[in-house]
């Protein structure tokens, strides 16, 4: 199947590593020019130096130091890229602390997406895909911020598609958990590998997911391929979420 992404332009919010880096390097492969932020230019460069000469990589990749709840600094990268395809708002903060979540999950991910939509008008394909969590759909006593304000962008990312349609699709795509290189459950791993044994093992698949796994999916879903995919929430969580969801 041709996604049809050869050509386009895409934003990845937090593309220096983990999932948002992976978004960014399946997107380059499939074509798309991608232009990535993250706080520190020392993994910018990073990332970027494993772009250098990589074979099966059609798109050209940049990336910018920004905090994107700097929303004014956020709006100057945007106008100075132009217009583009496709947005993908994948930073957290990854955190269970409420003033945290709600600056970097809740107001920045809404300032950011807000801003990006002039940006998309001109664009005959357009597409906003949130990384979201299979963490919004599940009680957790222990994070509860986390996973409220993912629940919260979800709905406000359904609300958004009913807006802007049918000039830009916004999807959701919520992963279950992902083990990146230096990245969460990877510190699990090292630190308390009997937690991370249960986190194995609440998985049917008896594994966690890998970035790309994830960014295979985040794609689809942004593209041209998914034209009638619109204001729905993926969960790709390799069956660990038990309810059913209506
Ligand atoms: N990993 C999992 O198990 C899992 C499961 C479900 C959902 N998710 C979701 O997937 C997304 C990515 O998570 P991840 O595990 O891949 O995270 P990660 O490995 O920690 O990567 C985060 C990326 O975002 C950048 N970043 C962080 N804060 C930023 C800020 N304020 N401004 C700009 N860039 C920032 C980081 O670079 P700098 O530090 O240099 O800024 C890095 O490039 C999140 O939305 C998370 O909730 C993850």
């Amino acid at each position: 199947m041709d996604l049809k992404l050869y050509g386009l332009k895409a934003v990845v919010t937090g593309g220096s590593s983990g999932i948002g880096a992976a978004i960014v390097r399946v997107l380059a492969e499939e074509g798309c020019d991608v232009a990535f932020c993250a706080r520190g230019q020392a993994g910018i460069d990073k990332a970027l130096a494993a772009y250098v000469g990589r074979a099966g990589l059609a798109g050209k990749v940049q990336g910018r130091a920004l905090d994107v709840t700097d929303t004014a600094q956020l709006q100057q990268w945007l106008t100075e890229l132009g217009g583009f395809d496709i947005f993908i708002p994948n930073v957290s903060a990854l955190s269970g602390d409420w003033d945290a979540a709600i600056a970097t999950d809740l107001r920045a991910t809404v300032a950011a997406t807000e801003a990006a939509l002039p940006f998309m008008a001109a664009s005959s394909c357009a597409a906003i895909t949130y990384i979201g969590s299979k963490a919004g759909s599940l009680a957790a006593p222990n994070s509860a911020a986390y996973g409220a304000i993912k629940a919260a962008l979800a709905h406000y990312m359904k609300s958004l598609a009913l807006r802007v349609l049918p000039a830009i699709r916004v999807n959701t795509v919520s992963p279950g958990d992902t083990l990146v290189i230096d990245g969460f459950w990877d510190k699990v791993r090292a630190e308390d590998p009997a937690s991370y044994l249960r986190v194995q093992q609440r998985n049917p698949l008896g594994r966690l997911a890998s970035a790309e796994e994830i960014a295979r999916v985040v794609a689809f879903v942004s593209s041209p391929a998914a034209s009638f995919v619109a204001g729905a929430n993926w969960y790709v969580d390799g069956g660990s979420v038990a309810h059913v969801q209506i």
